[in-house]
């Protein structure tokens, strides 16, 4: 059911824990099935994403997606993470079933509301971030494809 690369990210998550004083961190979660992720970022004067880590209290899909969009962002600028999106992440992950799906949108929104707290911090503003929502729920109604 699941790919070789998802067993693999959810057995061996990277990039777990915390960033003391991130650029940018952000929560978001899905009522719907209760979990939750956080993601921090650290980025530089340049823009470049240096470390990014994530605590996922959620299923083993959200897991091994936000193992795999950490790993996507970092070394990344601003502009090049906001197209990890959750199909990069799944394409990346060698798909996942699709009522997993909604998983990985858990972890762009994170990657998003990281980056928005960064701009926000920073008084700037990301060209094409959208403010994220804190319950990604919301957005399920979005048609979504197969992978
Ligand atoms: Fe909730 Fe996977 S079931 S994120």
């Amino acid at each position: 059911m699941y790919s070789k690369k998802v067993m693999d990210h959810f057995n061996n998550p990277r990039n777990v824990g915390e960033i003391e004083n991130p650029s940018g961190v952000g929560t978001v979660g899905n009522a719907k099935c209760g979990d939750i992720m956080r993601m921090y970022l650290d980025i530089d004067d340049n823009g470049i994403i240096k470390e990014a880590k994530f605590k996922t209290f959620g299923c083993g899909a959200a897991v091994a997606t936000s193992s795999m969009a950490t790993e996507l962002v970092k070394g990344k600028t601003v502009e090049e993470a906001l197209k990890v999106t959750n199909k990069a992440v799944m394409e990346a992950l060698d798909g996942l079933p699709p009522i997993k799906v909604h998983c990985s949108l858990l972890a762009e929104e994170a990657i998003h509301a990281a980056l928005w707290d960064y701009a926000e911090k920073h008084g700037i503003t990301i060209e094409g971030l959208e403010k994220p929502v804190n319950d990604i729920g919301e957005k399920e109604e979005a048609p979504e494809e197969d992978y």
